[in-house]
């Protein structure tokens, strides 16, 4: 399109290639709108479509995000960045059975990863934060993740830093740096983390000798036998493995002591709004249903992204589960009974080369480049930086 384009000013040009990202910025940001690399398997404009128009991307601002998310002083003392919980070592997890966060305090929750999180309608394995913004407030503020106390302390704390000054002032102008801006910075970085490039991508796009024998049966049996893909959903249009809904297959509830869990929820939630309570010791494993009070969602948390397992163990909410073979075995039983499991959660007759063949699949959604990326990253620690 742009090849006869000398004759038109080349601002129109760039107009017609960037419309969804441009229409919306002003003009100091449209002089270095970003560019980013979408890999093999995801839609260019989907991608585009899930960049808010109140939050555009800039390559400032994403560089500024990211300072943000990789900065230790963020955190109460010093020890934790999002990036501790989130490291690009582990493909944005942590390999810890549930996260722990600042004055190593131990959350409730396993650490999901972060990449393709543009792609979310909700957050938090029980939806309970509705976009990205919104989301990254929870963690600087909870107790056992980033542990500041309250937003004027991390916005004072942040203000000390000359770079920042500089920087909050440049991106967001008159806005400077408030609680809002340090989070739309945050998400801006965020929404550039993405995960394609498998080898499940390259079968899926033609290239038939991309995956294995046994990764090409077990492919077969996630759609047919297993029936993974009923709540996994693959399109190419939505190509994430997730049908972004909240589903009970009993991990880490069973009916004994349910109802007096139930009670005692009722009787917190009086005081306490269950959103609240829902990242709480004693209420996590009610999962969705402490955030939206509706009994069919006891005990349902979301539907993960299956991209990159092989580095992101251990799994589930509660990082119950170590392998991806205790995994499948574990839906060949059927899941956790419990009276509200989900329907399609059935034993599955699955033999053991069937097991296997599962497992090696799952392997074929592996990123090359974020696999890269974890070979080539160091690690995240936890010594703590002055501030
Ligand atoms: C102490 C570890 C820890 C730190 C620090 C932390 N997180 Fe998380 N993160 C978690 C855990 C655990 C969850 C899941 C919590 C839940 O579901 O209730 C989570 C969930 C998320 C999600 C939701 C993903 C999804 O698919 O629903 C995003 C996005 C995220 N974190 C980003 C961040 C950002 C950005 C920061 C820094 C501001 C951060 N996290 C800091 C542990 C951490
Ligand atoms: C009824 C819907 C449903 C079906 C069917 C289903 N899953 Fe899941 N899957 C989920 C939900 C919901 C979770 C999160 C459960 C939790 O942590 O409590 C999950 C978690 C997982 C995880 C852990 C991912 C992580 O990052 O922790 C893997 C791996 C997985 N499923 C693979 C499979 C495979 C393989 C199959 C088919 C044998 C399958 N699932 C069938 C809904 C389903």
């Amino acid at each position: 399109m742009c090849l006869f384009a000398a004759a038109i000013p080349t601002f129109l040009c760039m107009l017609l290639l960037n419309l969804p990202l441009y229409a919306f910025q002003s003009k100091a940001q449209r002089s270095k709108t970003m560019r980013v690399q979408i890999p093999l398997g995801i839609n260019q404009s989907s991608w585009r479509k899930r960049i808010p128009r109140d939050n555009p991307l800039s390559v400032e601002k994403v560089a500024l995000g990211r300072a943000l998310y990789f900065d230790k002083r963020l955190s109460i003392d010093g020890t934790v960045s999002c990036a501790t919980c989130h490291d690009p070592a582990l493909a944005f997890t942590d390999a810890k059975v549930v996260a722990v966060g600042g004055h190593d305090r131990r959350g409730t929750r396993n650490a999901p990863t972060v990449l393709n999180s543009v792609f979310s309608q909700t957050f938090f394995w029980d939806g309970r934060a509705r976009s990205l913004e919104d989301q990254v407030k929870h963690p600087l503020l909870s107790s056992f993740e980033m542990g500041m106390t309250n937003e004027t302390n991390l916005i004072a704390r942040l203000a000390s830093v000359p770079e920042y000054q500089r920087q909050f002032k440049r991106v967001f102008k008159s806005e400077g740096l408030t609680m809002d801006t340090i989070a739309k910075a945050i998400a801006a970085y965020e929404r550039t983390l993405l995960s394609g490039n498998s080898p499940f991508d390259r079968f899926i796009t033609g290239q038939k000798t991309a995956m294995s024998d046994a990764q090409k049966r077990g492919w077969e049996l996630f759609k047919g036998k297993a029936r993974c893909i009923e709540c996994h959903k693959y399109s190419p249009q939505s190509p994430f493995f997730t049908d972004f809904e909240f589903h009970n297959t009993g991990v880490g509830i069973s009916d004994a002591g349910l109802d007096e869990l139930l009670r005692s929820f009722a009787a917190a939630a009086k005081d306490k709004s269950g959103t609240a309570l829902a990242h709480s010791a004693d209420f996590s494993k009610l999962g969705r249903f402490a955030v939206s009070l509706r009994q069919a969602d006891i005990a349902t948390f979301k539907t993960p992204t299956l991209r990159d397992l092989e580095l992101t163990s251990p799994y589930m909410h509660d990082g119950s589960l170590r392998t991806l073979i205790d995994v499948v075995q574990f839906y060949n039983r059927g899941g956790n009974p419990n009276r509200y499991l989900d329907k399609r959660m059935q034993p599955l007759q699955l033999s053991d080369v069937e097991v296997n063949d599962l497992v090696q699949f799952l392997r074929a959604l592996t990123s090359d480049d974020v696999l890269r990326q974890s070979q080539t990253t160091t690690p995240q620690t936890r010594a703590a930086v002055p501030f």
